[in-house]
């Protein structure tokens, strides 16, 4: 087992960080995948511009509770000026233990603006922006990095050492180009390398979707955390697996009956949240996710296309829970996490 880790004067208690997804990793479900056993969870990115501005919108993406601490909250941005403002008002709001700053978004709108993976190309515009962001901020800071724009991986490694060298307290790293997207796999000899030439905190992250992939990560690159995204939104009981095999060398799976609660606890948690129609709008993609795989699944997510209230979607979710459980007696079958 990894030992314990801190970042800068934060204790982490666990290995997992939940990764920033825009659109996904909002306050309710942030709640439960803290609720799933997850040692430190990440806001979706948010706009130090849009901060500036005051835009609602943003301001309403930096919602927080103390129940989810430690909590990271990422910015995105080019402008040095712009980020240090950004930051010193993340920490004056109260709520985020860590910020993060996107080095790694290779969506078309924001590379444009200078910002994500942009940066990657920038080192000396990175530096500036660092040290201001630095400067203006006492929380403990990281930056969430791809391999940059080619496979080799070397300007992940000039801007870690960048980063280091201006006070940022841990790196995150996931191994794909700017290009690559999504596509191919995740290069965790460059974890591993990246590990071997900084001092601070690493922490890994792409393609971890069981627990024996996130046990491999941390033997084969020696990183001292993992971070998990597309993984958790099907399953974010995969959190607390994997914290309790590091701790116990085993872990359980989640019957169906966990499944189906934590699918209704998200429903209230987000109609709390953003509203009774708006959610059941969002819960519409969002619930079919904890389904993927499940017998019977498909009529489950044609119904859910049209959830406008909160009676109809627990009612929905309970009744195919009941379906399931008359013939599959609570027990999930091996291949829960086959795709289909
Ligand atoms: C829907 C979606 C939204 C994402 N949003 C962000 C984001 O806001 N900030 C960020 O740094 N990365 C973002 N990412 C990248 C993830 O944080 C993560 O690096 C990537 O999914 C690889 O990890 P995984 O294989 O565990 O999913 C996003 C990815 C997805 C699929």
């Amino acid at each position: 087992m990894k030992s314990h880790m801190k970042i800068k004067n934060l204790d982490i208690n666990g290995h997992t960080f939940l990764a920033p997804l825009a659109g996904v990793t909002n306050l309710p479900f942030r709640l439960l995948v803290k609720d799933c056993g997850c040692a430190v969870v990440c806001s979706e990115m948010i706009s130090a511009k849009g901060i500036f501005y005051n835009s609602e919108k943003t301001l309403d993406l930096m919602a927080s509770k103390n129940e989810e601490r430690p909590l990271s909250i990422q910015l995105f941005g080019a402008d040095p000026d712009t980020m240090a403002k950004g930051a010193a008002f993340v920490e004056k709001l109260g709520g985020a233990d860590i910020l993060d700053i996107n080095f790694g978004c290779s969506v078309k709108k924001i590379i444009k603006q200078g910002a994500g993976v942009a940066l990657m190309k920038e080192p000396e515009l990175a530096r500036v922006l660092l040290k201001s962001v630095r400067a203006a901020t006492r929380l403990p800071l990281t930056i969430k990095i791809r391999s940059g724009w080619d496979h080799t991986g070397s300007q992940a490694l000039n801007i870690a050492r960048i980063a280091q060298e201006s006070g940022v307290d841990a790196i995150i790293m996931h191994p794909r180009t700017a290009a690559q997207g999504f596509k191919g796999t995740a290069d965790w000899n460059l974890i591993k390398k990246l590990k071997q030439q900084i001092t601070i905190p690493v922490i890994g992250n792409g393609d971890i979707n069981c627990v024996e992939d996130a046990i491999q990560m941390l033997s084969h690159t020696g990183c001292d955390a993992i971070m998990i995204g597309r993984a958790a939104m099907k399953n974010p009981f995969i959190l607390s697996q994997i914290e309790d095999y590091l701790k116990t060398g085993s872990y359980t799976t989640p019957s169906y009956h966990d499944i189906f609660n934590a699918m209704e606890k998200l429903t209230c948690m987000y109609i709390d949240h953003f509203g009774e129609l708006p959610a059941c709008r969002m819960l519409r993609s969002r619930l079919s996710w904890f389904v993927k795989g499940l017998p019977g699944c498909s009529g489950f997510r044609k119904n859910l296309s049209r959830i406008n209230s909160k009676t109809q979607a627990l009612e929905m979710i309970r009744k195919f829970e009941n379906s399931i459980s008359q013939t599959h007696q609570g027990i999930i079958p091996p291949d829960h996490k086959a795709d289909n």
